[in-house]
């Protein structure tokens, strides 16, 4: 926020409740690269305060519901959000209140709003009940609802793109990202904009938005009852900045497309046992949707583009450990150590 404050909605008076979130790398991906011949960037937002790239949006909607004297703060979230929102409510002397869907929500991210002491209501729904939910006590009651249908939160995830032109020098040919309730796809298309209507940036990319297949209201073209995906952080059936990203996806001549949850476990582990970077499952819809688009001949090379990785994988690692082979359990003794590690014959 102290970095971009003169291209954010603060004054000099709003308290500013940071983690120091932002300025998360942007890592060269050499596996990527040699397989869409183009040159691919990750833009590695699990390193962030809290694991995601919600701690952009949520150290400006904590800012300002703490500038306009809430109390109190209330989200529905598939687990980074409120994981998010209950960091910064601490910081910030409030209460936070998080819906979530029940049983669908990531332990890591439980595990963080548990320990930073907000108030969790599993709902008996998917995200998108919990989401209602949160809009109606935030109209009823004296709670700051900071989704990122609250501006300020879009306004601060847009600075993503600020770091991305100004590392690169320009914006990317393209970039992509995964999209659930489509506030971030959004976020940064408006970055990209503002970069560009300011001569920062001499273009804007086209902006690749990715969707689990169980959970592609968007591609599908209606919103989606029971949406299902193993990537439970996109696992939203009716987005609510759904017009935004259609926005995003038309004036930047990009597209919005889905990939399959193999597709999306296998890049997951692609990016984990070949780039040496840990995402969540959902993140690596991104890096999914791109190798399947150059598989299908559909990107041309030579481009310079760039992937966001939404969420740390230590936040779900179910997935890391089902399917691997159990570790070997050996004596203290290093011969037998060096056996079962293949260095004696
Ligand atoms: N990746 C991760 C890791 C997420 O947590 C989310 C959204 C997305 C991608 C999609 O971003 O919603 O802006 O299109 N998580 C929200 C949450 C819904 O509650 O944590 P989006």
């Amino acid at each position: 926020m102290e970095e971009y404050r003169d291209r954010l909605p603060v004054s000099d008076t709003t308290p500013v409740v940071t983690l120091l979130e932002g300025g998360t790398p942007l890592v060269p991906a050499q596996v990527l690269s040699e397989r869409t011949g183009c040159e691919v960037y990750l833009k590695v937002e699990g390193a962030n305060p809290t694991g995601s790239f919600k701690d952009r949006g949520m150290t400006m909607a904590i800012s300002k519901a703490k500038e306009a004297g809430a109390q109190a703060v209330i989200c529905a979230s598939t687990g980074n959000t409120s994981a998010s929102a209950a960091a910064y409510a601490v910081r910030a002397g409030m209460v936070s209140a998080v819906l979530v869907p029940q049983g669908k929500i990531a332990l890591g991210k439980m595990g963080q709003a548990l320990v930073h002491g907000a108030r969790i209501l599993q709902v008996d729904g998917n995200f998108d009940d919990c989401l209602t939910l949160a809009r109606e006590l935030s109209e009823k009651y004296p709670v700051a609802l900071v989704n990122s249908v609250n501006p300020v939160r879009i306004e601060g995830q847009k600075t993503a793109a600020f770091e991305i032109v100004d590392m690169l020098g320009d914006a990317p040919d393209i970039h992509v990202l995964p999209v659930g309730n489509a506030g971030n796809i959004t976020a940064y298309w408006k970055g990209y904009r503002e970069y560009a209507a300011d001569g920062l940036a001499s273009r804007t990319p086209r902006m690749w938005g990715f969707q689990a297949s169980g959970s592609a209201p968007i591609v599908d073209g209606a919103p989606v009852l029971k949406p299902q995906t193993i990537a439970t952080a996109i696992r939203i059936g009716n987005p609510a900045s759904w017009e935004q990203a259609l926005a995003a996806r038309d004036d930047s001549g990009g597209l919005i497309d889905k990939v399959t949850d193999r597709q999306i476990l296998a890049a997951y582990r692609m990016l984990a046992s070949r780039e040496g970077v840990f995402v969540e499952p959902a993140s690596a819809a991104s890096v999914a949707g791109l190798l399947a688009k150059a598989e299908a001949g559909l990107v041309d090379p030579g481009q310079r583009i760039v992937c966001t990785v939404t969420g740390n994988g230590l936040k779900d690692p179910d997935w890391a450990v089902a399917g691997a082979p159990q570790p070997q359990i050996v004596p203290i003794d290093p011969e037998a150590a060096a056996r079962s590690l293949g260095l004696l014959d």
